[in-house]
């Protein structure tokens, strides 16, 4: 019985090396098809490169209805508040910081975003699905309302994302993840941001931060990020910034510069985000954080703006257990 598993498992090695093997040889300087892989390289479960993986272009999308809700999907990053104006209040569209429909590396990448979740997530302190942390974004970073899991639109924006994240297998991490750590860990100085940004920055954002029409997105102000949003702290506005701002020449800010200009736009005002204070219910709140959790005093904590009624309790709370929600 164990030499017969053992034969069929053997057979099994055989019939991967064989796919890898036709894989790696459409690849610059992969084997040819039909070369048999030696024995240890037909005994990796998958020869998944993240180095060498590539998101598929849009116009590699299906001619059917998946194809067109991918399509959909990527209208939706890109048009969000044109696309659902009940749910996005300010000027602000998904690619304003997902850069590139999602698939630039320097902010905050989207590509293999399907395979990484669920997730545990420290902030909310539960395990999340994909659509949660889609909503996360909805309620924080574009400071509007969550839309419902099971709408159209949230399959439409799910499908895009999946499309992108294309051959990455399930629970693979493909760094950087999210917006990547400043290299140097820095002070910002607002008065010296001041300056930064009417001379880098006001020229498209505008010299009170509300931004142009929506080619511009606010920095600050009533159509900007909430509070609640990762960009409104320091740290991770100076990524953002250092790494792809100004729009046409990125890469000309010094990493201080960033922080300065960073510390400049997350003191000013922006809309609130109720419920906040119950983030990092585990403790770690990281320090720049501008508001109070459990474990952390508010960090340069700027001035807020009440959301209007319908947004005003759209945070997304943890999932509930059913057990609780029918009690
Ligand atoms: C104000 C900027 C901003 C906007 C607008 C925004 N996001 Fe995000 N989003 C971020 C940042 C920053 C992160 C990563 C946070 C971190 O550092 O972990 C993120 C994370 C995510 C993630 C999780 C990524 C991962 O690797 O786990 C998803 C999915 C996502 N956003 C989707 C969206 C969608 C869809 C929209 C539009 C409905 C949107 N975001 C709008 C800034 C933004
Ligand atoms: C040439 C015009 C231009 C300049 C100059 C520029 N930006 Fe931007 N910025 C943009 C555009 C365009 C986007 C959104 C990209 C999109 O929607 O595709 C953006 C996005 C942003 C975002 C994320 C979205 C938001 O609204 O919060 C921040 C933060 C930001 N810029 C800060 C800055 C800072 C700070 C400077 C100066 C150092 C700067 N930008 C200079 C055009 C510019």
């Amino acid at each position: 019985m164990a030499m017969r598993r053992g034969w069929s498992v053997g057979l099994l090695a055989l019939g991967l090396g064989v796919v890898v093997g036709c894989g790696a040889g459409d690849a610059p300087g992969g084997r040819a098809a039909g070369v048999p892989a030696k024995a240890a390289e037909a005994a990796k479960p998958a020869g998944w490169d993240a180095k060498a993986w590539r998101p598929p272009a849009l116009a590699e999308a299906p001619n059917d209805s998946l194809g067109a809700a991918i399509r959909r999907g990527y209208a939706l990053m890109t048009a969000t508040q044109d696309s659902l104006p009940k749910y996005v209040g300010g000027n602000m569209r998904c690619t304003s910081c997902h850069l590139d429909g999602g698939l630039r590396a320097t902010a905050a990448p989207l590509t293999g975003v399907y395979a990484r979740f669920p997730k545990y997530m420290d902030r909310t302190g539960a395990v999340i699905p994909l659509e949660d942390r889609v909503n996360y974004c909805f309620t924080r970073s574009l400071a509007g309302s969550k839309i419902p899991t099971d709408s159209r639109e949230m399959q439409d924006l799910v499908a895009y994302l999946a499309f992108i994240s294309r051959d990455v297998p399930v629970g693979k991490h493909m760094p950087p993840e999210g917006l990547m750590a400043m290299p140097t860990k820095l002070v910002g100085d607002t008065a010296r941001g001041r300056a930064i940004f009417a001379g880098n920055c006001a020229r498209c954002h505008g010299v009170e931060g509300g931004g142009t029409g929506t080619a511009f997105p606010a920095v600050w102000g009533p159509k900007s990020f909430s509070i609640g949003a990762s960009m409104a702290r320091q740290e991770r506005a100076a990524s953002f910034i250092f790494h792809n701002m100004p729009f046409d020449k990125p890469g000309t800010l010094t990493e201080q510069q960033a922080f300065d200009v960073a510390a400049y736009v997350v003191s000013k005002p922006r809309p609130d985000s109720p419920g906040k204070e119950k983030d990092w219910p585990s403790g770690g709140t990281p320090y720049d954080v501008p508001y109070g959790t459990s474990d952390h005093k508010a960090y340069n904590p700027p001035p807020l703006i009440a959301r209007p009624g319908s947004r005003a309790a759209a945070i997304v709370p943890p999932p509930a257990g059913v057990a609780q929600a029918g009690r």
